[in-house]
């Protein structure tokens, strides 16, 4: 199967920013790792960071014609936010998991609400990294049970 793996704002700062929240690990750790254990069962994987909207909507507009079948994504401040990206996901209709790094629940109220949270497969966080990867094997469990 093909997975996609999409990074909102600020998470290519990941390793430096407020680690006490976020954990010490990179992004191209995390991306690595995913991309190795997808490849290792047969799967396509790949990924995309942006601080930009516009242009994680048009990942996922291109996600439709690549037949990419399950999208994992942190849209990180544009889960609190983003009508757009929420309005994408659902127009391409390819099935998604939702991973915090951090518990947004016990944060400040306003990161609370997710755009994404009630259309989703499911919701991972409070994991740290670890998130990324338990949602990863929920999709490759999910596509083999389609
Ligand atoms: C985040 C949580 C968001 O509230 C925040 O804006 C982020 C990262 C997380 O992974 O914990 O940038 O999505």
């Amino acid at each position: 199967a093909k997975l996609l793996v999409l990074h909102g704002p600020n998470l290519n700062l990941l390793g430096t920013r407020e680690p006490s929240v976020y954990g010490a690990i990179t992004l191209p750790e995390i991306n690595q790792d995913l991309e190795l254990r997808a490849r290792a069962t047969g799967h396509e994987l790949s990924y995309l960071q942006s601080n930009a909207e516009h242009e994680l909507i048009e990942r996922i507009h291109a996600a439709r014609n690549e037949d990419v079948n399950f999208i994992l994504i942190n849209p990180a401040a544009f889960t609190h936010t983003s009508v757009a990206l929420r309005d994408a996901l659902l127009a391409v209709n390819i099935p998604f998991i939702e991973v915090h790094l951090s518990n947004v629940h016990k944060r400040e109220p306003f990161r609370h609400h997710s755009y994404f949270s009630d259309v989703a497969v499911g919701v991972i966080c409070g994991l740290g990294a670890s998130g990324y990867r338990l949602a990863l094997d929920a999709a490759l469990e999910q596509l083999a049970a389609s």
